[in-house]
């Protein structure tokens, strides 16, 4: 049994974990940290990680990379492992958690479902193949709610396919403010919000006389939460260090 700390537990995500983690036998949320502070029926809530007294064998969190820090402080007083779920770090969050992951055992994914990080190693397979004529543009759309764009599953996709290149692709956002042609070395990213969609990526290779579209559709948030219960079982009795799903769905 994994007993698991769940930050952000009265988000989207984290209401999903929680209820999945119900019926789940190797699972059991012991305590919930959220700023806001709504009853959950199986576990207390702390409004911040510091005042949160509970042990647990492993963080899992979908919440804010502004909660990152304590986070981080509460996993290493509880010698406890993180599933670092949340998009949208910054440089300095990854420096952060490469640091603890000397004293802890942290796993980071944009994307925690079995579907997109399969997705990885296909684009990889595509861009080795067809990099050098084909121009390679991802598409994602999310629900009107997501703050973060794009999506940390497209930059996720975006350096997968950077890593096989051997001349590396610049990350494009926008086109209407440059108004000129599009450079081979682009990489284009384009973000569409709106409605209730959970999450979709395509990944384009735009080549002569031919398309080669791979893409992920997202049809319930099961599959991150699936995916984030797992991983925290994986990291139960992890070493130290930075691991990855890949790390998980190679065991
Ligand atoms: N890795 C994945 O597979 C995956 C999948 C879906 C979403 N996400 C990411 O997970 C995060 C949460 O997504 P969501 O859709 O549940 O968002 P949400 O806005 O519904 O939920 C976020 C929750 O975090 C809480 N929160 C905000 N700041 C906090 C803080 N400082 N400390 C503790 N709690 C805080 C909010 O009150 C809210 O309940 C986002 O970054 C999203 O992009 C990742």
């Amino acid at each position: 049994m994994t007993n698991i700390i769940l930050s952000g537990c009265n988000g989207k995500m984290g209401r999903t974990v929680a209820r999945l983690a119900k019926s789940d036998e190797h699972s059991h949320i012991v305590a919930g940290i959220d700023v806001v502070n709504e009853e959950q029926d199986y576990f207390p809530i702390f409004t911040h990680p510091s005042l949160c007294d509970i042990k647990g064998h492993v963080i899992i969190d979908f919440s804010r990379p502004s909660a990152l820090d304590h986070i981080i402080a509460l996993g290493k007083k509880n010698n406890a492992g993180i599933v670092v779920a949340t998009t949208g770090l910054d440089p300095h969050h990854q420096t952060q958690l490469l640091e603890a992951s000397k004293e802890i055992p942290i796993l980071l994914s944009s994307n925690m479902s079995l579907g997109v990080n399969l997705l990885l190693e296909l684009v990889q397979k595509a861009a080795h193949v067809l990099s050098l004529q084909y121009d390679i543009e991802i598409i994602e759309k999310h629900h009107n709610a997501k703050v973060d764009s794009p999506s940390g599953t497209a930059f996720m996709i975006a350096d997968a396919i950077n890593a096989v290149l051997k001349e590396k692709k610049d990350y494009v956002f926008e086109r209407a403010s440059s108004q000129k042609k599009r450079e081979p070395k682009e990489l284009g990213m384009i973000s569409m919000r709106g409605g209730t969609i959970v999450g979709e990526h395509e990944v384009i290779f735009a080549g002569p006389d031919e398309i080669i579209e791979i893409t992920h559709k997202a049809y319930s948030r099961d599959i991150f939460a699936r995916g984030a219960l797992n991983a925290a079982q994986f990291l139960k009795d992890k070493k130290p260090g930075m691991y990855s799903m890949n790390d998980l769905i190679k065991q």
